[in-house]
């Protein structure tokens, strides 16, 4: 089964990745790795931290000569802030007097809920683990997921659908044009409409202004997924509910819709369930000659992938701490006092996105090792092709 777990702090020495159950024998590009790294740190919004941190995925298991081999696999990736850190957040008990506190803890973050749970007098360990830093993690195993699944021809990106008010309006966008998006060098916003991307940027160009900060959607979009993953049998193998924990699990993230899930559900069925037609033509190219009219239902049925791409959109909230502070309350005197500020981020939604990217890539390929197996790649793809031969003839 592939697993996954994250450690380290947004201000420590180094975060950790660990992957185990990849099979052997896939080929590890390590400047796809940190291609994929370098795009969860782009976006117009993001804060100083970025300026500062170039990731790069440091293996140092389960990958030899370029390829997995079957071990478990574990990646770090240097935090470049660190040596700011180092007095401050020691190890070993170090001068309690260099300790940076967190004074107030900051509504919507997870300052006071985690200062309440841990017993800690202020929220700086709080901080130091419920920040988003820990997500490039998740990326750097997520980009090997990717690789996995370009093994089986499944590819996985997003793009942002909305920012604050600022909304894309024919949110149905096509694959090639993700894909572009994909290529280019200035993310901005990773909107495949111009004309929308330019009110985007006026939307975070005003939180910046009036020191607040906003939110967004952002649509993972994975393509080329073959029908048959995950199953309706049992409830905590539906394909739809393993994303949404995935995708939810982000921070920040406080939805998750698949398809057009949320504006269906105040519609009739007849405007929403996507007719199901027969080519003979595709049935020679595509997993099946079975075509949709439309994609609403997100490439998910039964919780079963259906052979549509794969649509799931996150909801971010905006970033909890502001330039301008809201209300909170001293730790320790218990006086109302403004919230902390630290240097932080005002807009995230093309970061998050990329972060969404990898939990969905590791979910559709768990999901593809549990239906076809193999303790390596060859294994796995004979094992596919035999699926897709059983397809071709249903
Ligand atoms: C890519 C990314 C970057 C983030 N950067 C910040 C940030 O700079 N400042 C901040 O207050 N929150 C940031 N957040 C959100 C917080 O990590 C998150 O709100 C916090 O951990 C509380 O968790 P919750 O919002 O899920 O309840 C970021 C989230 C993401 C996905």
């Amino acid at each position: 089964m592939l697993r996954y777990f994250t450690a380290g702090e947004s201000h420590g020495e180094t975060l950790v990745a660990f992957l185990s159950g990849m099979p052997a024998g896939l080929a590890v590009d390590q400047s796809f790795l940190d291609r994929e790294l370098w795009r969860r740190q782009q976006g117009f919004g993001r804060g100083g931290r970025m300026k500062i941190e170039k990731d790069t995925a440091h293996i140092v298991s389960g990958v030899r000569q370029g390829k997995t081999i079957g071990s478990p696999i574990a990646v770090l990736l240097e935090n470049k802030d660190w040596k700011n850190w180092q007095e401050s957040l020691p190890v070993e008990p170090g001068d309690p007097g260099k300790h940076k506190r967190v004074a107030s803890p900051r509504p919507g973050h997870a300052d006071l809920a985690g200062a309440l749970k841990y017993n800690f007098p202020e929220a700086r360990y709080v901080l130091e683990r419920a920040s988003a830093r820990e997500s490039a993690a998740r990326v750097a195993v997520g980009a090997i997921a990717k690789l996995f699944l370009r093994e089986l021809g499944i590819e996985v990106l997003s793009h942002v659908i909305a920012v604050g008010q600022a909304c894309l309006e024919n949110a149905e966008v096509a694959w090639e044009k993700v894909k572009a998006l994909h290529d280019r060098d200035e993310v901005l916003l990773n909107c495949a409409d111009p004309a929308a991307e330019e009110r985007m940027k006026a939307e975070v160009d005003q939180a910046l202004r009036t020191g607040d900060s906003v939110g967004g959607v952002f649509e993972v979009v994975a393509h080329h997924v073959p029908p048959g993953l995950g199953t309706y049998a049992q409830w905590d193998e539906r394909l739809d509910g393993m994303l949404a924990v995935a995708v939810m699990s982000l921070q920040a993230v406080k939805a998750v819709e698949i398809g057009s899930g949320v504006s269906s559900a105040l519609s009739f069925g007849s405007t929403v369930h996507d007719e199901i037609a027969y080519s003979r033509e595709q049935a020679k190219g595509g997993f099946t000659g079975f075509t949709r009219a439309s994609n609403h239902a997100g490439g998910i049925e039964g919780g079963i992938s259906n052979g549509e791409d794969i649509l799931v959109r996150g909801y971010l909230k905006p970033i909890s701490t502001l330039r301008r502070p809201l209300g909170s309350v001293d730790f320790e005197t218990r006086e109302p006092v403004k919230a902390a500020y630290e240097r932080s981020d005002v807009c995230v939604v093309p970061a998050a996105g990329v972060a969404a990217e990898a939990m969905v890539a590791l979910t559709l390929a768990r999901c593809a090792l549990e239906k076809f197996g193999g303790d390596s790649v060859h294994e796995t793809l004979r094992n596919f092709e035999g699926y897709k031969q059983q397809l071709q003839k249903f």
